[in-house]
């Protein structure tokens, strides 16, 4: 069951709902006073590419511009690391939490206490199932992974029952969840009629790049006339392209991705990689800081649009849920224009002429 209960009547754009008090009590951040001092925790760096080269720029300028107090760390993909950095900010007196969690149990930690401290809570882009956090901020994962899906089918075109492999995201992100039922909820229909016929499909712990790489020179041993690779994102898209490279197939064996990574932009304008998903962090970090500084203050309006299930807690957690865009050659520009990346990163001397050949000034 897809996890968004409801959706505001929202024209796509952020509505502003009075949805009264937070969720519980005091963990509106205004048992902690109204002078912002947001915390945030990023999960890693090797994940993916995003969490340094995007949001943590696009975070800590939308704090910037709000004149606000701000802590922005990286647990580096350690959980005690995570925990440590939740306990430092909340003795330093944070009065939101914002975090990206590694997984539920060491989420769960650091949002309990926080809110034991009177610290509102905010899940960033992943929803922590069981954690209570007061407000969730992300994009429509299910609809990111319906765009790759429709993507991969898009690059399937002509192709005669092609086998499909899935390189999914980690099995401890709820985000990885969604993902997969997006894609699925594309792909399986096709498996059913015949159009496609399924592969080897398996799940990356921790999202691990060089993980993926080794798996799919497994499927693709056991599997060598696999047609094309659902991938959940760019940074493993890039293992799993090697390993196409080193058998000659990259370019004709399609391959999906997400995050727009710089990498995963280029392999898109080289035709390498089928298309990635925008899931645009200038627009997500906006939001997430609007919120945490509303917050911040104890203003009980919030600009929620959704309401997401957590399916462990049965609860509804009041939402704000961004649109993901699709990306394939024709409109990488977009995701230069948006600021997110800039011309001059994915434009090196060896995808000039392909920029320039898509538009892309
Ligand atoms: C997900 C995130 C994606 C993906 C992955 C790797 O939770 O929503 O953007 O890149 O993590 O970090």
């Amino acid at each position: 069951m897809r996890q968004l209960i409801i959706r505001a009547m929202a024209t796509g754009t952020v509505a502003t709902l009075a949805l009264g008090a937070c969720s519980s009590g005091s963990s509106d951040g205004s048992a902690k006073g109204r002078t912002p001092y947001i915390g945030v925790i990023l999960p890693d760096t090797t994940s993916s590419a995003r969490w340094e080269t995007q949001d943590h720029p696009a975070l800590e300028a939308a704090f910037k511009a709000k004149g606000v107090k701000y802590d922005i760390q990286n647990a580096q993909g350690d959980k005690a690391q995570f925990q440590a950095i939740a306990d430092h900010m909340l003795k330093e007196g944070v009065n939101v939490l914002m975090i990206v969690d590694l997984d539920a149990a060491s989420g769960i930690a650091v949002l309990t206490k926080a809110k034991q401290e009177g610290v509102a809570t905010i899940d960033y882009d992943r929803l922590t199932l069981g954690g209570h956090a007061d407000y969730y901020v992300s994009f429509d994962n299910v609809d990111v992974g319906e765009l790759q899906g429709q993507g991969l089918v898009q690059c399937l075109q002509g192709q005669t029952k092609p086998i499909v492999a899935e390189v999914n995201g980690s099995p401890t992100d709820n985000n990885a969840t969604l993902f997969a039922q997006g894609y699925d909820s594309v792909l399986g229909q096709l498996y059913n009629n015949g159009t496609f016929v399924k592969g080897p499909n398996q799940s990356t712990d921790n999202w691990d790049n060089a993980t993926a790489g080794k798996n799919f020179t497994k499927m693709l041993a056991q599997t060598p006339n696999i047609g094309g690779v659902l991938v959940a994102n760019d940074g493993m898209a890039q293992a799993v392209i090697a390993v196409l490279k080193q058998h000659h197939l990259n370019g004709k064996v399609p391959v999906t991705g997400q995050d727009a990574t710089v990498p995963g932009l280029q392999s898109v304008l080289d035709g390498d990689q089928c298309m990635t998903v925008f899931k645009d962090s200038v627009k997500e970090a906006q939001a997430g800081a609007d919120l945490a500084v509303n917050l911040a203050k104890g203003q009980t309006a919030s600009a929620a649009n959704a309401m997401v299930a957590d399916t462990v807690t049965g609860k509804l957690v009041q939402s704000v849920e961004l649109t993901p865009e699709a990306i394939v050659k024709s409109n990488v520009q977009d995701v230069i224009a948006a600021g997110a990346v800039t011309k001059a990163e994915v434009c090196t001397a060896q995808f000039a002429a392909a920029c320039a050949a898509n538009g892309i000034k």
